[in-house]
C-alpha cells in the first residue's frame, strides 16, 4: 500500500503577510477554500489501481490542532506526527518511515511538501503510478520539473540512463540548490530537471538510506520515537532526544549522494512531471499558478481594478482599489499591507526579517 506523508514544517516568509508564524502558508485558504495542506490531502483521493492508505502528517506540535480541524472539516482521518523542534526533512521523514513500519509492514511512502500547489492531477497521479513498481523493487523515485530559470531554491537532478517510457529514467547526479551560474549551466545543458520536493520509496529503503548517510540521525530518530507515545490521532516523540537529532534535509543528507555509480545506497530514478507545479515560494509564483482575468489579474476579496495588468490583488477585510499598476502585488490584511513590483517578490523576506529584528 502507499502512505502519503506530508510535510508541513517552515512558515514561508516570501507570502508575508499572509503566511504568518502563527499561521504558515500551508495552512491558510490561499487558493480557494481549502488550505494548500488540504488541497495536498486531497489530491490523494480517488486514485485509480493503487491502495493509498490515511495520510501521515509530520508538523510541529504547534500546529497540532489547526491541522487535526482541517483534516476533520475534510472528514479526513489521518496521523498527525509531532515534532518537538523543527530539524528539517531527513529527520522528519526518518520519524515517518519509523511510523509506518511499526506494524511489521513496509509500505511504499509518497513524500510530499504542505506547500505545493500541482494543478494537473491526473497527469500527478499517473506520474506516481509510474513510480510505484520501481519503488516496490526498492528504488528512490523523483518527479522532476522541466526548468525555465536559473532558480537557485532548487535541487537540480540530472538525467541519466532511460528505464522505460515518458522520459523515466536512472539518476546520473543531484545537486541541491546550486550557486546560480552552475544552475544555468544545467539549465542551458537540457538534460537537469527541478527536483519537485516529491519522493518515493519504501519506508525501509529511506531508513536503510539515511542510516548508511547520516548514521547520526537515524540514531538520534530511533532514540525519539522509541521514547515516544500514541495519543489518539496524534504520534508523539521524545522531546528531550529529538532537540538533540541534527538538522539536514532529505536532498543533502541522502539525495545528493545517489549517483549513478553508488551501489551502497539506492537505485535512484527520475520521473518527468508536467502537471502544472508549483512551490508558490513567493507571490509571483503564486501568481503564476492562479486563474487570472483578461488583463492577467489574480483578484481575490473585496478587489476593484481600473487599467490593472498582470497584478495580484488580495484583500482580506477592506476594499482595495487599484488603477493602472501593471506587474504589482497588493496584499491588505487587517494589520499590514503589502506593496511589491512582481519581480521583487522574492525579497519580501527581508522585511519580515527587519521585522523579527525590530521585535
Ligand atoms: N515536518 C517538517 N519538519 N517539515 C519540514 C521541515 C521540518 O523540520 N522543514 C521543512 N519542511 C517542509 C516544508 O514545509 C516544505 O513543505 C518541505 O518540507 C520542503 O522544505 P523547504 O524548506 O521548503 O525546502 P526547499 O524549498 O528549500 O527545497 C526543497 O524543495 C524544492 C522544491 O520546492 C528541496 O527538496 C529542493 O531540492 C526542491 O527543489
Ligand atoms: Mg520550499
Amino acid at each position: 500500500s502507499l502512505i502519503p506523508v506530508v510535510l508541513s514544517g517552515g512558515s514561508g516568509t516570501r507570502l508575508w503577510p499572509l503566511s504568518r508564524e502563527k499561521y504558515p502558508k500551508q495552512l491558510l485558504p490561499l487558493i480557494g477554500e481549502d488550505s494548500l495542506l488540504q488541497t495536498t490531502v486531497r489530491r490523494m483521493k480517488g486514485f485509480p489501481g493503487i491502495k493509498v492508505d490515511a495520510p501521515l502528517i509530520v508538523c510541529n506540535e504547534e500546529y497540532r490542532f489547526i491541522i487535526a480541524e482541517q483534516l476533520r472539516l475534510m472528514e479526513i482521518k489521518g496521523s498527525i506526527l509531532l515534532e518537538p523542534a523543527g530539524r528539517n526533512t531527513a529527520p522528519a521523514l526518518t520519524l515517518a518511515a519509523m511510523a509506518a513500519v511499526r506494524e511489521g509492514d513496509d509500505p511504499i511512502l509518497l513524500v510530499m511538501p504542505a506547500d505545493h500547489v500541482i494543478m494537473d492531477i491526473t497527469s500527478f497521479q499517473s506520474a506516481v503510478q509510474q513510480g510505484v513498481p520501481l519503488a516496490a523493487e526498492g528504488a528512490v523515485i523523483t518527479f522532476g520539473i522541466t526548468p525555465d530559470s536559473a532558480e537557485t531554491g532548487y535541487g537540480y537532478i540530472q538525467a541519466g540512463e532511460p528505464m522505460g517510457d515518458n522520459g523515466v529514467c536512472r539518476i546520473a547526479r543531484f545537486v541541491e540548490k546550486p550557486d546560480v551560474a552552475t544552475a544555468q549551466r544545467y539549465v542551458d545543458s537540457g538534460s537537469y530537471f527541478w527536483n519537485s520536493g516529491l519522493f518515493m520509496m519504501r519506508a525501509s529503503v529511506w531508513l536503510s538510506a539515511i542510516g548508511t548517510c547520516r548514521r547520526d540521525i537515524l540514531a538520534a530518530c530511533r532514540v525519539a520515537w522509541d521514547h515516544g507515545s500514541v495519543d489518539g490521532d496524534f504520534l508523539r516523540v521524545n522531546k528531550e532526544e529529538f532537540t538533540r537529532c541534527p538538522s539536514d534535509s532529505i536532498d543533502y543528507a541522502v539525495m545528493e549522494h545517489i549517483t549513478a555509480d553508488n551501489n551502497s545506497l539506492p537505485t535512484g530514478v527520475l520521473i518527468p512531471l508536467s502537471a502544472g507545479w508549483s512551490d508558490v515560494g513567493a507571490w509571483d509564483s503564486l501568481w503564476d499558478v492562479l486563474p487570472k482575468d483578461q488583463q492577467g489579474n489574480v483578484l481575490q476579496g473585496d478587489v476593484l481594478l481600473h487599467e490593472c495588468r498582470n497584478t495580484l490583488v488580495l484583500s482580506e477585510h477592506r476594499l482595495v482599489a487599484c488603477v493602472g499598476l501593471e506587474d504589482m502585488v497588493v496584499v491588505e490584511t487587517p494589520d499590514a499591507i503589502l506593496v511589491a513590483h512582481m519581480s521583487e517578490t522574492q525579497h519580501v523576506k527581508k522585511v519580515v526579517d527587519s521585522l523579527k529584528s525590530q521585535g
